[in-house]
C-alpha cells in the first residue's frame, strides 16, 4: 500500500467548467479547410531541457558523477555517435544566451531540471556543493528578471554515481535520500521556483534503465537480466520518493506534480477483448504510476496480469517488452498521432481531477536544418491537439515544446535533434541559431492564436 497524497485536486465544478467554456478556443473557419484555433488567456506556452543534456560543466565546481556520466564513458558503443554531455550546449556557462533565446521566443514557463549529482555530490545531503546551488539561484534569478516562470524537474534520469553503486533505484534508501534532496532544492529555490516536478518518467527509467529495453547494457549498471522483479521495484521505489518529495511540501502549499509520459492505445477492434487490452496498456504505463499516486493503489488489471504471467511464466522470453508480457498485449505504433494526446489528456484529467499540462512535446530530425517544416507540422497538430482536449473540457494548463535547443539526445547522442534552436557543437561557442519553428513558435505566442494549416 503506498502512503500518497492527491496531488492539487481540483475538482471540476460547475463553475470553472463556465468558465472553461467561456475562455474556451474560438474556432474561425477560414477557406482551404484552414481553422484558426484562439488561444484561451490562462494557457501557457513554454519550452524545455534537461540538466545532462545541456549544461556540460560535467566535472566543474565540484560536481559528482551520475549515470550518465559512466553510462557514456564507461559503454563503448551505447551511444549512436559515442558522445557524451561533458560539454553539450555548454549551457553551464552560457545560460545567460539561453534566456535571451527564451525571451525571445516570449515563453511564459521555461521547463529546466536540476543535475542532482551538482547539489550533492554523492547524492546525499553529507556532500553539499554550493557552486551548484549559486548555478541555479543565478539561472532562476536570471529567468525571474526575463519574465519567465521557472518549471523546475528534480531529477531528469542523472542518478548520482554513488547512489548507483549501493543499488540506484533497486535501493529502498533512495527514497528517504530523494526526500533529503528534494529538502535542499525547497529550502534554497522554494522562495522563487513555484512550479516543481519530481521526476521525469519513471516508466522510462523502469521500462529501459531497470529491464534493458532498447539497448544490450542497461544504464543503469549491468541490471538487464535482473527483469522484471527490477523494473517493479525500481518503480515502485520512484512512486514512494514522488510522494516523499510531494508531502514534505504540501504544507507550503505550492505544486508539486511529476511527470508521466505514456502512449494512447486504441483497440485493433471494438471486440470486448481488444477494448480490455487497450485499457490494459494503457494501465501498464499511465496507471502504473498515476492511481498509486492519485487512488493509492496499481491498476488492478496490472496486478491481475502480473500475478497471473508470474504463475505461467516457464521461460522468460527475454527481448519481449515486459509489459507488453505481463500486459498481454499486441501493438501497432502510429507516429505521429495527435489525436493519441488530445485522448490522453482528456482521460488523465477525467480520471485523476488534477489540472495537467503537456511538459514535453516536440519532433526529431537528423539534420538540425534550420528550415524544419516537418518540426512546424508537427508542433502545429500537437497544440492543436492540446488546445481541443482542452475545448472538450479537459483542465490542460499548457503545452512545453521540447526542446529549447538540440542536445545530447541520450543513447542517441547528438544524431536527433529536437531544437527549436539549433546548436554548432563543432563550434567552441556552442552558438545557438534559429530554425523556422523558432519564429513559427514566437509568432504562435504572440498572436495567442495557431492556424491549422
Ligand atoms: C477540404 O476538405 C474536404 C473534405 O475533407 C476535401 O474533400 C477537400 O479537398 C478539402 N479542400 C481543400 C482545399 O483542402
Ligand atoms: C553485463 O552482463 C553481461 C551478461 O552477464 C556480461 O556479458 C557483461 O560483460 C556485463 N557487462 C559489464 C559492464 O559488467
Ligand atoms: C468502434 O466503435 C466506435 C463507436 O461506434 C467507432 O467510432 C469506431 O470506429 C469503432 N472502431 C473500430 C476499430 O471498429
Ligand atoms: C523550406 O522548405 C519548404 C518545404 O521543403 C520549401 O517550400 C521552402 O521554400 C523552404 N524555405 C526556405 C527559406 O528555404
Ligand atoms: C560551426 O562552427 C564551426 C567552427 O566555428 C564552423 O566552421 C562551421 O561553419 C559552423 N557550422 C555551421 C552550420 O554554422
Ligand atoms: C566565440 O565567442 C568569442 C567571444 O564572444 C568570439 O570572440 C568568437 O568570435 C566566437 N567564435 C565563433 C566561432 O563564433
Amino acid at each position: 500500500m503506498i502512503q500518497a497524497r492527491l496531488g492539487f485536486v481540483h475538482l471540476i465544478t460547475m463553475k470553472t467548467l463556465l468558465c472553461l467554456f467561456l475562455a474556451g478556443i474560438i474556432a474561425v473557419v477560414q477557406g482551404q479547410n484552414c481553422t484558426t484555433y484562439q488561444v484561451p488567456k490562462d494557457f501557457f506556452f513554454a519550452a524545455a531541457t534537461s540538466a545532462y543534456q545541456i549544461e556540460g560543466g560535467a566535472k566543474e565546481d565540484g560536481k559528482g558523477s551520475s549515470i550518465w556520466d559512466i553510462f557514456t564513458h564507461y559503454y563503448p558503443g551505447v551511444i549512436t555517435d559515442n558522445s557524451n554531455g561533458d560539454i553539450a550546449c555548454d549551457s553551464y556557462h552560457q545560460y545567460k544566451v539561453d534566456i535571451q533565446n527564451l525571451k525571445k521566443l516570449g515563453v511564459k514557463q521555461y521547463r529546466f531540471s536540476i543535475s542532482w549529482p551538482r547539489i550533492l555530490p554523492d547524492g546525499c545531503t553529507k556532500s553539499f556543493n554550493w557552486a551548484g546551488i549559486d548555478y541555479y539561484n543565478n539561472l532562476i534569478d536570471e529567468l525571474i528578471d526575463a519574465g519567465i516562470e521557472p518549471m523546475v524537474t528534480m531529477f531528469h534520469f542523472d542518478t548520482p554515481s554513488a547512489l548507483t553503486n549501493a543499488g540506484g533505484w533497486l535501493n529502498r534508501d533512495i527514497v528517504d535520500k530523494f526526500g533529503d534532496y528534494a529538502r535542499v532544492l525547497y529550502w534554497n529555490f522554494g522562495d522563487r521556483v513555484k512550479n516543481w516536478l519530481t521526476i521525469n518518467e519513471p516508466l522510462s527509467i523502469s521500462t529501459y534503465s531497470y529491464c534493458g529495453l532498447g539497448g544490450s547494457v542497461s544504464s543503469a549498471g549491468n541490471f538487464t537480466m535482473q527483469c522484471p522483479w527490477a523494473k517493479y521495484l525500481s518503480a515502485h521505489y520512484m512512486i514512494l520518493a514522488h510522494a516523499k518529495a510531494y508531502n514534505i511540501y504540501d504544507r507550503y502549499f505550492r505544486r508539486v506534480g511529476i511527470v508521466l509520459n505514456t502512449g494512447w492505445y486504441n483497440p485493433a477492434t471494438n471486440s470486448t477483448e481488444d477494448i480490455a487490452a487497450a485499457n490494459r496498456a494503457r494501465d501498464f504505463a499511465l496507471g502504473w504510476f498515476a492511481e498509486p499516486i492519485f487512488f493509492g493503489d496499481y491498476p488492478k488489471s496490472m496486478k491481475d496480469g502480473i500475478a497471473s504471467s508470474i504463475s505461467n511464466r516457464v521461460a522468460f522470453p527475454y527481448g519481449i517488452p515486459q509489459e507488453q508480457v505481463d500486459g498481454a498485449t499486441i501493438r501497432t505504433v502510429l507516429y505521429p498521432h495527435p489525436q493519441g494526446l488530445r485522448n490522453v489528456l482528456n482521460y488523465a484529467s477525467q480520471t485523476y481531477k488534477v489540472p495537467v499540462a503537456v511538459t514535453e512535446n516536440g519532433y526529431s530530425d537528423g539534420t538540425g536544418t534550420l528550415n524544419d517544416t516537418s518540426r512546424i507540422s508537427y508542433l502545429r497538430s500537437h497544440i492543436i491537439a492540446t488546445l481541443q482536449a482542452r475545448q472538450d473540457g479537459a483542465n490542460v494548463e499548457g503545452y512545453t515544446a521540447w526542446s529549447l535547443m538540440d542536445n545530447m539526445e541520450w543513447a542517441s547522442g547528438y544524431t536527433v535533434k529536437y531544437g527549436l534552436y539549433h546548436v554548432n557543437f563543432t563550434d567552441p561557442n556552442r552558438t545557438r541559431t534559429p530554425k523556422a519553428s523558432a519564429s513559427w513558435y514566437t509568432n504562435v505566442i504572440a498572436q495567442r492564436s495557431i492556424d491549422s494549416c
